[in-house]
């Protein structure tokens, strides 16, 4: 088995693990509501089926290796704060699908087409259906966001340690909200210099895909702020890579795989780096092409064929290919120094295994 593939077993094994261990909890949390409150059931049934009905858990896997790698102790709840990290991350992508007016999530309906769908079947032309959604997904991030602080609060780990979890995922995630801002700010501008796309890439994704989750993981498990600074020169690099494969599979992904629909970032007029180099590189002819195709939201598939056909041609789905490529050796550089530590040497060779399919990834 190649690097990659077993990057995926690595990841499916811990998905088995955690999954039953999610369920679990939205069955707590559900029992302590009465069942007079329905809609805070029916909410709860939402987030939970888009929990399970898909998703790599990525992040909270590498919560649970960045614990082992500093040889966090097995009997402490680690597999339940490590789920903090994935209700996190359902929190942003509900609100990112939101801001991205995206329909579709894990191959099925996103949080706020679920509602809007549902408003127009139960309150039909009682009001504004779209703004019933958006409303209604807004609270199911904020409801999961909220959930993420009582897994970490139930674990086990000591009260200071919990507290400086607590600290670096708000940090983690005021920067997200910077990146959030950023990304559509771009949107908007209409234009952006392929510098100014990575560093939105940092703190949208990066530092809460890779960083943060691998710092909790060691922070429960003992580390120093020098161990953490060590970890971050492999993670930063490391998540830069995984936005940028993000947005290929995007524009050249298949739908089945990524559960989302190839081309919406065009569609929407989003400024990936694919879009900034393919403009860039582009001549006069094919950069209108692009141009009029950004944030047309009736591009068919002929028009995204077309779009697809001029990044490759330009060399810009290369370059990306290549950019992502040299990230990912920056991150394996930096995880080669991890063994002058007195590190856990099998969890080492996964996180080497992780960043390889990180750049290989169809899902
Ligand atoms: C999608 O993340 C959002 C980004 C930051 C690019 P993932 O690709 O990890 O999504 P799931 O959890 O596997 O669905
Ligand atoms: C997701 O970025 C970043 C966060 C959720 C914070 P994208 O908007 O690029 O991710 P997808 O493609 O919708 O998953
Ligand atoms: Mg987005
Ligand atoms: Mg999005």
């Amino acid at each position: 088995m190649n690097s990659s593939a077993l990057a995926k077993t690595i990841l499916a094994d811990y998905k088995k693990q955690i999954d039953p261990l999610l369920v679990e909890f939205f069955q707590g949390q559900k029992a302590q509501i009465p069942t007079s409150l329905k809609y805070a059931h029916q909410m709860l049934n939402n987030l939970e089926d888009f929990c399970t009905r898909g998703g790599k858990r990525l992040r909270p896997a590498l919560v649970y290796y960045g614990y082992k790698l500093l040889g966090g102790d097995e009997s402490k709840d680690i597999l339940k704060a490590s789920l903090a990290m994935e209700l996190i991350h359902t929190f942003l992508l509900i609100h990112d699908d939101i801001m991205d007016e995206s329909d579709f999530r894990r191959g099925k309906t996103t949080m706020h087409k679920i509602y809007k769908a549902e408003c127009e079947t139960v309150y039909r032309a009682n009001g504004n259906s779209q703004r019933f959604g958006e409303t209604m997904g807004i609270l199911a991030g904020d409801l999961s966001f909220c959930l993420a602080f009582e897994l970490l609060l139930s674990s086990d780990f000591s009260p200071e340690l919990k507290t400086q979890v607590m600290q670096k995922l708000q940090d983690t995630v005021t920067n997200t909200i910077f990146g959030q801002e950023l990304d559509v700010r771009l949107e908007f501008n209409g234009s952006s210099k392929p510098s100014e796309i990575l560093s939105v890439y940092k703190l949208k994704t990066a530092q809460y895909t890779f960083e943060c989750p691998l710092h909790i993981g060691a922070m429960l498990a003992g580390a120093t702020q020098k161990d953490l600074e060590t970890i971050s020169n492999f993670a930063i690099p490391g998540g830069i890579a995984f936005q940028i494969r993000d947005d290929i599979l995007g524009m050249f992904g298949d739908k089945k795989h990524t559960g989302k629909p190839v081309g919406s970032d065009i569609k929407q007029g989003k400024q990936t780096l694919l879009i900034a180099k393919a403009l860039q590189k582009a001549g006069k002819i094919d950069r209108k092409r692009i141009k009029a195709a950004l944030g047309n939201k009736e591009l068919d598939e002929n028009g995204i064929r077309k779009i697809q056909s001029i990044i490759r041609k330009t060399g810009a789905l290369a370059e990306c290919e290549r950019v992502a490529k040299k990230h990912i050796d920056q991150a394996k550089q930096a995880l080669s120094k991890f063994s002058k530590h007195n590190w856990d040497k099998d969890i080492i060779k996964k996180l080497d295994n992780i960043a390889d399919f990180i750049v290989e990834r169809k899902v």
